[in-house]
C-alpha cells in the first residue's frame, strides 16, 4: 500500500508514523512518501526500519492510496485536491473540510459507514471532539441526549511543535516569540483557543457544529475549552442531560462494550497515565444528587494519537477493508 503522510516532520505527522508502523505495516508492506516543507526536506525519517527522505511538497504530487494530512487547513485546500486528482484518498486532519456537506467526518468506532460516502476527501474531527463523541455515541443509543455541557483542558501538543516549545521556553525563564498562545501558558490557564466568534472560541465552535454532524444528532453542546500547560493530553469535564434516568449499572453495562473505551467507574486517569495510549478513558463517572438524568464523566485521551493520527490510521483501515 502506498501512504503519503502530508506533514510528516509535525507532531502528529510523527505519531501516524508511529501509528503506521504499529498497526499497518506488520500486516501489510508500506510504501511511504513523507511529505512537508521546503523547512524539512531533505530531513530524514525512521519508518518500520528503513530511512525515507523527506520531501517538498511543491516538488509534485506523487500517485498513492492514501495521503494522510497533518499539514494545517491552508496546506489541505491547496494540495488535497491534487492528491485525490492522482487516484489518492484523502484523510484530513485539518479543519479545512470537516463542516463540507459533501466530505465525511468519521471516527471509526462511532459513525463508521459515513466513511465510505465520501468524494475522494474524509475528514478527521477535532481531537476534543473526537474523544467525547466517542462517550456521548452510546449513551445517545442507549439513553438518549438532550443536552452537553463541557470544559476541556487540553495540552499544549494540541498547537502543534509552535505549543510545545512555548512551554519549554517559558519553563526555562524565557519566551517563544511565534508562540500560538494568547497569553503566558506556564503555570496558566487559558479559557480561549483560536479566535472568538459571537462568544466562543473556534475550538468550541468545532465542539458544537462537529459532534451534531458525527453524532447526526441535534444534540446542544456548551463548550468551554481551556488550554493548560500539560505536554500531551486532553482532558474533559462532560456533563450530559440523559433522555432517561437509568441506574449507573446500566450506563457501565453500555459504556463497557463500547469499542475504544476504558470505563474507570468512580475512578479516574490524568493524561500523564494515558500518553501513547489510543483508547478513551471515562472516569468520575456520578449522576446529580438533585437530577437523576444529569450523568457527569472525567474524559481523558492523548489527542496526538486518538485524537488525531489513529483516529486517521483507523479510518484508512476501514477504508482499505482491513479492520
Ligand atoms: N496536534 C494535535 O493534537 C492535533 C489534533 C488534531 C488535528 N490536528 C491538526 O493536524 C495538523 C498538524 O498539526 P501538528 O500538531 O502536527 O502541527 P505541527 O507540529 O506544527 O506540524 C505541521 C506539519 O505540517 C507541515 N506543513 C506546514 N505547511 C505545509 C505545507 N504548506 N505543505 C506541506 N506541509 C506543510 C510542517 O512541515 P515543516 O516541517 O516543513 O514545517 C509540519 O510537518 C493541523 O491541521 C492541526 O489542526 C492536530
Amino acid at each position: 500500500m502506498k501512504v503519503a503522510v502530508v506533514g510528516a516532520t509535525g507532531l502528529v505527522g510523527q505519531t501516524m508514523l508511529r501509528v503506521l508502523e504499529e498497526k499497518v505495516a506488520p500486516q501489510e508492506p508500506v510504501e511511504l512518501y513523507p511529505i512537508a516543507t521546503r523547512r524539512s526536506a531533505g530531513k530524514k525519517v525512521n519508518f518500520f526500519g528503513r530511512e525515507y527522505v523527506v520531501r517538498d511538497i511543491k516538488e509534485g504530487i506523487p500517485e498513492v492510496d492514501f495521503a494522510l494530512f497533518s499539514a494545517g487547513a491552508e496546506a489541505s485546500r491547496m494540495y488535497a485536491p491534487a492528491f485525490v486528482a492522482r487516484g489518492a484518498v484523502v484523510i484530513d486532519n485539518s479543519s479545512a473540510y470537516r463542516m463540507d456537506p459533501k466530505v465525511p467526518l468519521v471516527v471509526p468506532q462511532v459513525n463508521p459507514k459515513d466513511a465510505f460516502n465520501h468524494s475522494g476527501i474524509v475528514a478527521n474531527p477535532n481531537c476534543s471532539t473526537i474523544q467525547m463523541v466517542m462517550f456521548l455515541k452510546p449513551l445517545l443509543d442507549a439513553f438518549g441526549v438532550e443536552e452537553v455541557h463541557v470544559v476541556t483542558f487540553q495540552a499544549v501538543s494540541g498547537a502543534g511543535y509552535k505549543g510545545l516549545f512555548a512551554l519549554e521556553a517559558e519553563e526555562e525563564g524565557g519566551f517563544y516569540d511565534n508562540t500560538p498562545f494568547a497569553k503566558r501558558i506556564h503555570r496558566n490557564v487559558i479559557p480561549q483557543i483560536g479566535e472568538f466568534v459571537e462568544g466562543y472560541s473556534k475550538e468550541e465552535w468545532k465542539m458544537i457544529n462537529e459532534t451534531k454532524k458525527i453524532l447526526h444528532a441535534d444534540v446542544p453542546v456548551n463548550p468551554t475549552t481551556v488550554r493548560v500547560p500539560v505536554k500531551v493530553g486532553h482532558s474533559e469535564a462532560v456533563h450530559v442531560l440523559l433522555g432517561s434516568a437509568p441506574p449507573i449499572e446500566d450506563v457501565y453495562k453500555v459504556l463497557e462494550r463500547f469499542p475504544g473505551l476504558v470505563l474507570l467507574g468512580e475512578d479516574y486517569v490524568t493524561p500523564a497515565d494515558v500518553e501513547g495510549r489510543d483508547e478513551v478513558f471515562v472516569g468520575r463517572l456520578r449522576f446529580h444528587p438533585d437530577n437523576p438524568r444529569l450523568l457527569s464523566a472525567w474524559v481523558v485521551a492523548d489527542n496526538l494519537r486518538r485524537g488525531a493520527a489513529t483516529n486517521a490510521v483507523e479510518i484508512m483501515q476501514l477504508l482499505a477493508g482491513r479492520t
